[in-house]
């Protein structure tokens, strides 16, 4: 299996809220893994897909869950007519090629399927298949990048003190007021008075985190907003449908997220 189809030819939009860029394509350049941490729905995978292009460089992701074993990210061994036949997993095909591997929601994964990454995070740069019996050294082009919300954070669910240390963190969070704006006019095709709306809505449900909220309003659910909104439903019903009901099942906090919402709109 070749890279070409993990290639990115367009330039994926990104809007830099700080020093992001600068600060990857430092790591990207001494090969340092990298982290990035922050609430859902912020940027980060388009913000990696930004760059791996920039880069020009593959981008393999991976979206990591519970049940994945240490063999769904490295291979196995399949049963073939001519006989079993090994097949890379996607961070070995990363390694052995020279792409950017992306492990998305990294804490979903069971810790003992996150050390396979160590040996690849220090200076040996290697990926150990005990299964094949096989070491294999990373293509000179390789990193690793990595997301993490700590919002999730609970003593089952956190990442292991010597993986966390072997990163690069890049923290990300919701954009200030006029980017999250601008963020929202070009990805949900609405003109900036919507935009600047939907966007003080978003600042008003983050004001209810920790008040029975866990998360307020993602950047990607103001866009999923617009969206509506452009095609051609009220502003109302679009932020009904695309924030208040999926963020929360409780109808106290529906009715308080509602009135906020209310409370913005003219
Ligand atoms: N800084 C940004 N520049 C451009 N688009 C952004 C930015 N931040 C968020 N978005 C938009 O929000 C959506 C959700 O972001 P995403 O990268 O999927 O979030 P995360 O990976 O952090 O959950 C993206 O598809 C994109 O449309
Ligand atoms: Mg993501």
């Amino acid at each position: 299996m070749n890279l070409d189809a993990y290639r990115i030819a367009d330039e994926p939009y990104y809007r830099p809220v700080g020093n992001e860029i600068e600060l990857f394509a430092a790591a990207y350049s001494d090969r340092l893994p990298v982290m990035l941490k922050g609430p859902t729905g912020c940027g980060k995978t388009r913000f990696v897909e930004h760059m791996a292009w920039k880069l020009g460089r593959a981008l393999i992701t991976v979206a990591c869950h519970e049940d994945m074993t240490a063999s769904d990210l490295a291979g196995r061994f399949l049963l073939a007519p001519e006989g079993t036949v090994w097949h890379d997993g996607p961070l070995t095909m990363a390694v052995r090629q020279g792409a950017i591997c992306y492990l998305d929601e990294i804490v979903e994964a069971r810790q003992d399927t996150t050390v396979v990454i160590h040996p690849l995070t220090d200076a040996r740069r290697i990926l150990p298949l005990d299964k094949k019996n096989e070491l294999v050294p990373a293509h000179p082009d390789f990193a690793l990048t990595i997301s993490y919300n700590p919002g999730y954070q609970s003593a089952v669910k956190d990442l292991k003190e010597s993986t966390k240390q072997r990163f690069v963190a890049i923290e990300f969070s919701y954009p200030d007021a006029a980017t999250e704006a601008a963020i929202v006019v070009r990805e949900a095709g609405v003109d900036e008075k919507t935009a600047s709306l939907l966007v003080a809505i978003g600042e008003r449900s983050r004001n209810l985190r920790g008040h029975g909220l866990e998360e307020g309003a993602s950047t990607r659910m103001l866009i999923h907003a617009g969206r509506l909104v452009a095609a051609g439903v009220d502003i109302r019903s679009a932020t009904q449908s695309s924030i208040v009901l999926p963020i929360t099942d409780d109808l106290e906090m529906r009715d308080a997220l509602t009135g906020a919402v209310a409370a913005c709109l003219p």
